[in-house]
């Protein structure tokens, strides 16, 4: 007994390393392959235990099989449990020639056993038409989560998703084994969760555009646009997130980020007269005041509703970002620094801390903050920090004995764009799922890996709402297979190596997410040009596409293409919804820089004056908003020929401090010009003039744009290939 034993743990020393065969993502803890296989035939039936009826639901939704509780006999089937011995997330699948079991350490493990066996059928279980009878090979399973956190943060505020949108991301977190979701609920932007005792906070709030005191932001400047989720529709969407796993933490954003809030219930500001003639009549301030008893009233009404609303044992209330510049000048918040002997008005944001942690906990609760809140010395100890800034802050927070869930923005903002050409922001990194993927807890004391609950990814959508109307979905463009890295270093404690995970994405992962309808980032493929041949190649099994400069339509690459103008091409991957940004030849993608002088009837900024943007480089600045008639004249020093020129107001990525609405016009000889287009989301652009431009302006016509400034990009010269 003993010899065999020794023999069957060699043996599976040899399997286990094999066990990559099987693609998991992420990675289970143990896999062993046995001998033969398990066939799910038609009449398979899915037997569970007294009480987990709805884990066989969950099953059966994917796996169209009839279900029945256990009395006595399971053969052959396959037999959903609990055992007790087994920590709670933990579970062991079991898949012989006898039949397929799975025990949870509770309903939670069992889910996550379950997913585990969606990824050993065919994608197809994704897509609801799974083909049986299914053959599995024979494996015994044992499997659990280094983290008990495993989250992703959904920014609703910004860009407004509906409730089925968001059960759908929830449906697809689930597949990942992700088991928070972090709805970021208010925000600058909106207001996104029905208050019963507040009603216009969600109404009014809820909206911004047109009629709303809310001023449109970062695209349909010309809709009343938004929505917010009734009681109703949280109720459906955390008992939706329940039957997958996943416990859903609600934030509402203070005491910074409150300028929606502000707009609708203008009191809970600071009581000074702002400076309303900088910011062209319109009060852009956006942090509650500390010292108005009103605002903790105000703020306990919104958390008991939340309390009762979310069974997660945190809310999150913010604490990012908030600037003190408004309690300086604030007599009320002055008064309450002497009164309480601070002597900076950093303080204040510990009183405020202290004081709604304290409403959070009387309802039953603890709160989450992002990470400078537990910079002071107001949080409770059994407050959730969530490090943001920096893997510093996390370990600082982790330092302080605060559960910390480790998301720095640099590793885990999945709103960062992927690479230099592709969109999305840039100011915490450039990076594609390689970069999560690498994360380590290296510089983590064992002292404060013990303060860790886990780690989290996070989507803000300042730059998704300008690209809804895209043929594919942005955010999941952003997202996947980010989230996959993620599912990975947040469930096994770290990291893999990149070209061990990436064979298993390419291998079975990406046919599952095309199952499962994710509009995923596929890698780009490889371009070469040589001797006159141009050649493109993927290691991913995705069909490579091309379109050449002037030509319509995309074509299928089959062969090496004989040209002299390579730079001409641009090559691009598809599969099911994914693709893959362009590739080319550098030049395909190269910019022109002529000499140009940038005039306004806006004076310039003393901080980012035109010169800026006329060196191509940085951006410049006005030094107001702009207003209905206002310009931005760019002269050429030389005419210029090329095949497309650009110009745009605001930031790159996305539609802020822009001219909201105009045209663009453009002169051949200087003097006279000539309407070309109309500004969308702050910029225009002309293709193919038919003659050298010497001239291009930029004309407003609707005041404001709900910021104290526009600014001025460098032109965008694109040459005649
Ligand atoms: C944050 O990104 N301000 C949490
Ligand atoms: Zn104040």
């Amino acid at each position: 007994m003993r010899y065999f034993r020794l023999f069957a743990a060699a043996v599976m020393a040899f399997v286990v390393l094999e066990s990559w065969a099987v693609d998991i993502i992420p990675t289970p803890l143990k896999y062993e392959k046995r001998n033969g296989v398990f066939t799910i035939l038609t009449t398979t039936k899915i037997t569970h235990y007294q009480g987990l009826r709805s884990s066989a639901n969950y099953l059966a939704e994917h796996l169209p099989l009839q279900i029945r509780e256990y009395n006595g006999a399971s053969a052959g089937d396959i037999v959903l449990s609990t055992n007790k011995n087994l920590s709670e997330e933990e579970y062991f699948l079991d898949i012989s020639q006898q039949g397929i079991t799975i025990e949870g350490g509770s309903a939670a493990g069992l889910h996550n056993g379950i997913e585990t066996l969606l990824q050993l059928l065919p994608s197809t279980v994704y897509s609801g038409d799974v083909a049986l009878p299914a053959m599995l090979t024979a494996c015994h399973i044992e499997d659990r989560p280094r983290f008990e956190y495993r989250g992703f943060m959904l920014d609703v505020c910004r860009t407004w998703m509906d409730k089925e949108k968001v059960k759908r991301f929830i449906s697809n977190l689930a597949h990942h084994k992700i088991n928070h979701l972090h709805l970021h609920l208010s925000d600058d932007e909106g207001w996104r969760v029905e208050i019963k005792s507040h009603p216009e906070l969600a109404e009014v709030g809820g909206f911004r555009g047109v009629d709303s005191p809310v001023a449109a932001r970062y695209g349909r400047w010309d809709e009343h646009y938004g929505g917010y989720y009734t009681h109703e529709d949280i109720r459906e969407i955390v008992a939706y997130a329940a039957e997958r796993n996943i416990e859903i933490i609600p934030e509402i954003d203070l005491p910074g980020h409150s300028h929606n809030l502000a707009r609708v219930r203008p009191e809970v500001l600071c009581n000074y007269t702002p400076g309303l003639k900088a910011s062209d009549g319109y009060d852009t301030r956006s942090v509650m005041c500390v010292a108005k008893e009103e605002n903790y009233a105000l703020l306990e009404d919104v958390i008991r509703e939340l309390s009762e609303l979310f069974p997660s044992p945190y809310i999150h209330i913010g604490g990012d970002e908030v600037s003190t510049s408004q309690w300086e000048r604030c007599p009320d918040c002055q008064a309450l620094m002497r009164r309480e002997g601070m002597s900076e008005a950093r303080e204040l944001q510990d009183y405020f801390t202290r004081r709604v942690a304290a409403i959070v906990e009387k309802y039953g609760k603890h709160p989450g903050v992002w990470n400078e809140a537990a910079r002071g010395n107001a949080l409770p100890q059994g407050a959730l920090v969530y490090g943001w800034e920096s893997v510093k802050a996390c370990q600082d927070a982790t330092s302080k004995g605060y559960r910390t869930v480790v998301m720095p923005g640099e590793y885990f903002y999945f709103d960062m764009r992927q690479s230099r050409r592709e969109e999305g922001h840039d100011w915490a990194a450039i990076f594609d799922a390689k970069k999560p993927l690498s994360f380590g807890f290296e510089k983590f004391t064992d002292e404060q890996m013990a303060h860790v609950a886990g780690v989290q990814a996070s989507f803000f959508s300042e730059a998704y709402i300008s690209r809804l109307e895209y043929d594919y979905d942005f955010l999941y463009y952003q997202t996947y297979p980010r989230i996959c890295a993620l599912s990975e270093v947040a469930w096994c404690g770290r990291g893999a190596e990149w070209e061990e995970f990436y064979a298993r994405l390419k291998n079975s992962h990406y046919s599952r997410m095309v199952a499962m309808g994710i509009d995923f980032r596929l890698f780009p493929p490889t371009v070469n040009y040589k001797d006159g041949v141009l050649t493109a190649s993927t290691d991913d099994r995705s069909h490579i596409y091309y379109t050449i400069l002037g030509e319509q339509g995309e074509q299928l690459y089959t062969q090496p293409i004989r040209t002299d103008h390579p730079e001409r091409y641009a090559f691009l991957t598809r599969s099911g919804g994914a693709h893959s940004p362009e590739a080319g030849v550098a030049k395909r993608f190269s910019r022109l820089q002529p000499k140009v002088k940038i005039t306004s009837s806006i004076t310039e900024s003393e901080r980012f004056p035109y010169s800026n943007a006329e060196g191509y480089g940085r951006i410049s600045r006005t030094s107001r908003t702009g207003r209905d008639g206002d310009w931005i004249l760019y002269t050429f020093e030389q005419a210029v020929e090329c095949r497309r020129l650009e110009v745009r107001t605001g930031n790159l990525q996305l539609p802020r401090y822009i001219f909201n609405a105009g045209y663009m016009e453009v002169s051949y000889d200087g003097k006279t010009f000539t309407r070309v287009g109309e500004l969308k989301n702050g910029g225009a652009a002309i293709d193919n003039p038919k003659r050298a431009i010497k001239a291009v302006r930029v004309v407003c016509t609707e005041s404001g744009n709900g910021a104290d400034f526009v600014t001025v990009q460098e032109p965008m010269v694109f040459p005649i290939l």
